[in-house]
């Protein structure tokens, strides 16, 4: 029988404190206006001292499987996405995995910068698809604030912290995620990189005296590549999927900067309010921008059960990637391929339900899709 991968639960979260453009002037030469102007951003949340990535990545997970029914014991991997890990060994999905239970997950990171949480994904969905587990988190999480020169006003303004969470499940009925692409140019690597701290240099005095531990960036190569893969990713993934531009109820792009994003639009002859922008408040959260946009745009009443969507982004690597995915019922619908079908629930969902059956009956009305906490 053919298995979908679908997206069944989500969440995120991001750090309490707020830097603000205001706040940036104080540290470091720049202004409101020029950062406003030239890409978007507001303000970003910026990690406290007990916030971290492996933190940040379990709240996002936890709301992603609450109200789903599916218990974290439940889940057969965890695929962090990240690219401030915790370590480099120890794996963050590892600690996460251990946070929230998840005794029965294999866990693992995903390095593939910003475009990660993409890569994730689509790595989860093929694995789910394939029969060979049936519950999956993909997690995007960062604490880029660690990563980043205040002193380099070039970096300093874009980057901001957060996470964001999908839970993913088989299912045998179509929907859920229906095409990716991943793609790669390792040779422009150096236009977005950490020079220091992995085998390559080892951090020495002399590596953090010349701040090579810092993110290092020719913002505008990045911008000159990612105006060039935003549109055309997306017009694959949607081809792929036997669909047309018209057919894509909304476009979730990584939140990088806004000119990117308005460039997209134009590439796609799409209107801009057919993307989800929030980069006005986070900044670019790497990884978790994608799910953080999701999360948002859903409690906005912006994404409904039934809706095509693209996730598109791009990152360092270089590495750019899309998917097109349907958001379908948690449950079986009703009518699948115009056909009436009985209300059938997997077993995992019936060993659940017994579980809660003494504690909540009314968590047996069937839900057609998860929310995370308010
Ligand atoms: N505040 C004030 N002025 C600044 C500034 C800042 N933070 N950063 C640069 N400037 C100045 C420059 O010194 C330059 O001045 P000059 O013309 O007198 O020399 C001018 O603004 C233009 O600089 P430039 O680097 O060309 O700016 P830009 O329009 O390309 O914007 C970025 C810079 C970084 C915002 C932009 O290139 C960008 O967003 N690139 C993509 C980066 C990205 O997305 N990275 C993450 C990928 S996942």
């Amino acid at each position: 029988m053919t298995r979908y991968a679908h997206i069944t639960g989500w969440g995120m979260a991001v750090p309490e404190r707020v830097l603000t453009n205001q706040d940036l002037e104080k540290i470091v030469n720049t202004n409101d206006g020029w950062i406003l102007d030239r890409t978007g951003i507001r303000e970003r949340r910026i990690a406290s001292k007990t916030d971290t990535t492996a933190s940040l990545a379990t709240q996002a997970a936890l709301r992603a499987l609450h109200g789903t029914g599916v218990a974290a014991s439940e889940v057969d991997l965890i695929i962090v996405a990240t690219c401030s890990p915790e370590h480099l060994f120890p794996a963050t999905a590892s600690i996460v995995q251990d946070q929230i239970g998840a005794s029965q997950a294999g866990a693992f990171d995903l390095l593939a910068a910003c475009t990660g949480f993409i890569f994730a994904l689509n790595m989860a969905a093929q694995a789910v698809r394939s029969g060979s587990i049936d519950t999956a988190l993909v997690i995007g999480s960062e604490t880029l604030s660690r990563l980043v020169n205040y002193q380099d006003r070039s970096t300093a303004i874009l980057f901001g912290d957060g996470a964001g969470a999908f839970l993913i499940e088989g299912r045998d009925w179509p929907g859920g995620v229906l095409s990716s692409v991943m793609r790669s140019d390792g040779s422009g690597g150096e236009l977005l990189s950490i020079p220091a701290g992995g085998s390559y240099m080892p951090t020495t005095l002399e590596t953090v005296r010349e701040n090579m531990h810092y993110i290092q960036m020719n913002g505008r190569e990045v911008f000159r590549f990612a105006t060039r893969v935003m549109a055309s990713a997306t017009r694959e993934v949607i081809e792929e999927a036997g669909m047309r531009v018209e057919d894509i109820s909304l476009v979730i792009p990584h939140q990088a900067n806004l000119r990117i994003i308005e460039a997209a639009a134009r590439g796609l002859k799409l209107p801009l309010d057919r993307f989800v922008i929030n980069i006005e408040r986070y900044g670019n959260t790497s990884t978790a921008s994608i799910p953080i946009a999701f999360c948002e745009a859903w409690d906005q009443g912006r994404i409904r059960t039934g809706d095509n969507l693209v996730l598109v982004g791009f990152g360092a690597g270089l590495t750019w990637g899309a998917l097109a995915m349907t958001l379908t019922e948690r449950e079986r619908p009703l009518k699948v391929d115009g056909r009436r079908s009985t209300l059938l629930v997997s077993r995992a969902r019936l060993r659940s339900i017994g579980r809660r059956i003494g504690r909540r009956l009314d968590s047996l009305i069937f839900r057609t899709s998860s929310r995370p906490p308010d």
